[in-house]
């Protein structure tokens, strides 16, 4: 294993620190919620174990399809969701060159991504297959085959040696008959510290520049919208849809910045323009994490529409790290409330027949370059063909988050 996927595989948050409950026992409720999820994320996770005798196929499958057969809403939406993609060809492609045996290195990763003991045991195997030259292929779209292609599942979440637990029922409380044998209800699934299991470093995990590389249970614990009451749930989960929408959907970043654009002077010799943009409504910093990049640009088109490069100005929105995560190289992410601008002033292009504003949205910005450095450098073994979609899908990720062409009289 070569030590820039080490070190790579390192930052991509893990090893020692185990992104697990944040303590900060206030009271009595905060300090149940942390004892109920400090047993709910042990890592590894335990085994379910037989099902119990009198359950039926479905209620004895962990497969999400059987959850989905009588859960069809929670199904449809986390088919669609990140979580249902947590074991994508970014991740099989890096976890196929690894020994099929060393459990814990499997382990520094699927914690978070695809944590049942079930899914482990079947990686383990794939590996092992995959070493001997079968490698299987995951369609694109919705993830299906064995369970650990399926990532974060239901499952993982909500079972625990066969017993379901979940958010108190609409109409209160717990239910201790019905399929799967009723189900158990725990206040912590509506808490934000149940997301804070894989989303926040413990407070000794990987730092640079003094900051954790993950942080962002602390981030939104700091935000004017955990002061007014909004949880991950609130925004992330709305009226508990499993959708988790976040950097990769436009109308989810929509929903938390402010875009405004003024001081526009296109007539005479220079042309000057303000962009604006506010971290209005994202209850953590925009963006939490140093995988994203945001570009807010400016740049003179040609009559043709043929952009000018010479006049093209750019502010970076990012925390952006060195590849091997030896250093921080800058971090301009926007806090709850904080705003960024970019102010556009050059001379007029002879040639200029617009000027165009923009924001793109890069989501995947790290890893994309990651996966390139992998493949150029050969380095990515087994894993080239999975590391070249991964690749794909980073790139076709990028979105115009806005867009405004001013014509030049
Ligand atoms: C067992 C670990 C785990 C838990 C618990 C968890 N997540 Fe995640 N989450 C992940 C992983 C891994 C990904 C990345 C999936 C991928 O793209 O490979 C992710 C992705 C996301 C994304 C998508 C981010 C984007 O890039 O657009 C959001 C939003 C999110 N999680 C919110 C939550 C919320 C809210 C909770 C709590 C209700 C939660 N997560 C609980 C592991 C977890
Ligand atoms: C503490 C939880 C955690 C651990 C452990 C973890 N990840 Fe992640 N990973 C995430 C989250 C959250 C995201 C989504 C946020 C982002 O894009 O940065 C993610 C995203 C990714 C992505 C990009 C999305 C995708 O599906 O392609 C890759 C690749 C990745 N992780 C690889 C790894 C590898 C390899 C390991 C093990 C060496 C690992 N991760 C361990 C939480 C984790
Ligand atoms: C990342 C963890 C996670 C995964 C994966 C997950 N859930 Fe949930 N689920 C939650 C949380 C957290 C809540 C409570 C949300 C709240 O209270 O706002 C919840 C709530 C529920 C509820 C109660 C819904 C209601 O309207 O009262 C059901 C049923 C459920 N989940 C089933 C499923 C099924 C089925 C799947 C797979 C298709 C699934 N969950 C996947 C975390 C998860
Ligand atoms: C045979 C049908 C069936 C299957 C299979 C099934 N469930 Fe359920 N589940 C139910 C019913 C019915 C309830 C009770 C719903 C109610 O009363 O609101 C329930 C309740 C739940 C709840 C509690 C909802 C709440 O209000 O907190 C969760 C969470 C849940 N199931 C998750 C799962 C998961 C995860 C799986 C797969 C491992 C699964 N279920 C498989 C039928 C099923
Ligand atoms: C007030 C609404 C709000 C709350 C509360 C909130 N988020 Fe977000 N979150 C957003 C919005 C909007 C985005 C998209 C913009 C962005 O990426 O910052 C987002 C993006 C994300 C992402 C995408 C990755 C990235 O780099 O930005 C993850 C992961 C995430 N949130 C997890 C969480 C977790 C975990 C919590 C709770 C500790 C939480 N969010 C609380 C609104 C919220």
């Amino acid at each position: 294993m070569n030590r820039l996927r080490f070190r790579v595989a390192l930052a991509c948050w893990t090893l020692l620190m185990s992104g697990a409950t944040v303590s900060m026992a206030d009271d009595d409720s905060v300090a149940a919620i942390d004892s109920f999820l400090s047993r709910h994320w042990q890592r590894p996770l335990p085994p379910q174990g037989e099902a119990p005798a009198g359950f039926s196929p479905l209620e004895s499958s962990l497969d999400p399809r059987a959850c989905g057969a009588c859960h069809p809403h929670q199904f449809q939406d986390w088919q669609r969701s990140l979580h249902a993609h947590a074991m994508g060809p970014g991740l099989l492609g890096q976890l196929i060159e690894m020994d099929p045996t060393n459990r814990e290195e499997h382990q520094a990763c699927l914690r978070c991504h695809a944590p049942l003991a079930e899914q482990a045991e079947e990686l383990a195997t794939w590996i092992a297959e995959g070493n001997s030259g079968a490698v299987p292929v995951t369609p694109v779209g919705v993830p299906t085959g064995p369970l650990f292609n399926q990532g974060l599942i239901c499952a993982a979440c909500h079972l625990r040696t066969w017993e379901i637990h979940g958010p108190p029922a609409r109409d209160g409380g717990e239910k201790t008959a019905g399929p799967h044998g009723g189900f158990t209800a725990d206040a912590a699934f509506e808490s934000s510290r149940f997301c804070a299991a894989c989303h926040q470093f413990e407070a000794d995990g990987f730092a640079l520049n003094g900051k954790l590389l993950e942080n962002t249970f602390a981030e939104w614990r700091a935000s004017p919208q955990a002061a007014a009451g909004q949880s991950c749930q609130s925004c992330h989960m709305p009226d508990r849809r499993h959708l988790w929408r976040g950097i990769h959907d436009k109308d989810t970043v929509l929903s938390g910045v402010e875009i405004g654009l003024d001081g526009v002077t296109a007539t005479g010799p220079t042309l000057s323009a303000r962009l604006n943009l506010t971290n209005s409504g994202v209850g953590h910093h925009f963006p939490t994490y140093v995988t994203p990049r945001v570009v807010m640009e400016a740049v003179q088109l040609d009559a043709d529409g043929t952009l000018l490069p010479q006049t093209r100005e750019e502010r970076i929105i990012a925390r952006q790290v060195s590849m091997d995560l030896s250093e921080e190289l800058s971090d301009t992410r926007l806090a709850p409330g904080e705003s960024i601008s970019l102010d556009y002033r050059q001379p007029r292009d002879p040639q200029a027949g617009s000027l165009r504003l923009r924001i793109r949205v890069e989501p995947d910005r790290f890893y994309r370059d990651f996966y390139q450095a992998m493949l150029d450098n050969g380095w990515a073994g087994k894993g080239s063909g999975l590391l070249r979609r991964a690749l794909d899908a980073a790139d076709a990720s990028v979105f115009t988050l806005f867009e405004r062409d001013i014509p030049l009289p």
